[in-house]
């Protein structure tokens, strides 16, 4: 890790985004080798795909979950489902550093007791990007989202309450987290195309943990 990389996690303030949202720069730094480690154990068993948009297109970005329901796309729409539609089986369990991991940077958001259900693992290749949207798939939005960057340096979109509304832009780094919820909650996000700046730890890939809940 470069020295610029540990000072950001050690130095950084919060960045406000919104009355309800902010990054915590560096506040996954703690439990990094756990996240890790976990990641590895959850892409051996629910693998990385890239799954189809209702438009019908490929989406840049391949993606797994875990936890009692994972976010699944395809041709019909968007759903959580149970059981990971690829082996038929439950998808692996919500390790203990990731629920540790949000209901700490939840809490110091300012959202209390938050419990995900759900965890979406998307790995971003140079290049891949995640279009403005919002997330809205969920049963009740009064839970707040946890987003966890890792790897590769990303370019984060965050827009208003309509699509059009021109989005404001801010780095996401290598255990940076993103906590928006309340009257944030709803807001257009994405993340621009990726650049291919190799990430010492992880190499040519970004991966985001979005956790949520959903059920
Ligand atoms: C998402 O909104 O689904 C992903 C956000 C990110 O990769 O930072
Ligand atoms: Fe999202």
């Amino acid at each position: 890790m470069s020295t610029q990389d540990l000072f950001h996690g050690a130095l950084a303030q919060p960045v406000v985004m919104g009355p309800q949202a902010v990054i915590l720069p560096g506040f996954a730094v703690p439990w990094m080798d756990r996240l890790l480690v976990a990641v590895e154990e959850i892409q051996a068993q629910a693998l990385f795909r890239q799954m189809s948009t209702p438009g019908g297109r490929r989406m840049s970005v391949s993606t797994t979950s875990c936890g009692e329901l994972g976010w699944v796309s395809s041709e019909h729409g968007y759903r959580y489902s149970p059981v990971d539609p690829h082996s038929g089986r439950p998808w692996p369990g919500l390790p203990e550093a990731f629920l540790e991991l949000a209901r700490a940077a939840a809490s110091e958001a300012g959202f209390a007791d938050f419990h995900p259900d759900t965890c979406l693992i998307n790995r971003y290749p140079p290049g891949a990007r995640m279009g403005l949207h919002q997330d809205r798939d969920e049963r009740d939005f009064s839970a707040p989202i946890v987003s966890v960057s890792l790897g590769m340096t990303a370019t984060f979109l965050f827009g208003g309450h309509r699509r059009s509304d021109r989005p404001a832009r801010a780095r996401l780094y290598h255990g940076d987290v993103v906590v928006w919820g309340g009257e944030d909650r709803l807001r257009y996000h994405g993340v621009a195309p990726l650049l291919d700046a190799p990430h010492a730890l992880l190499g040519r890939q970004r991966i985001n943990l979005t956790l949520r809940r959903a059920g």
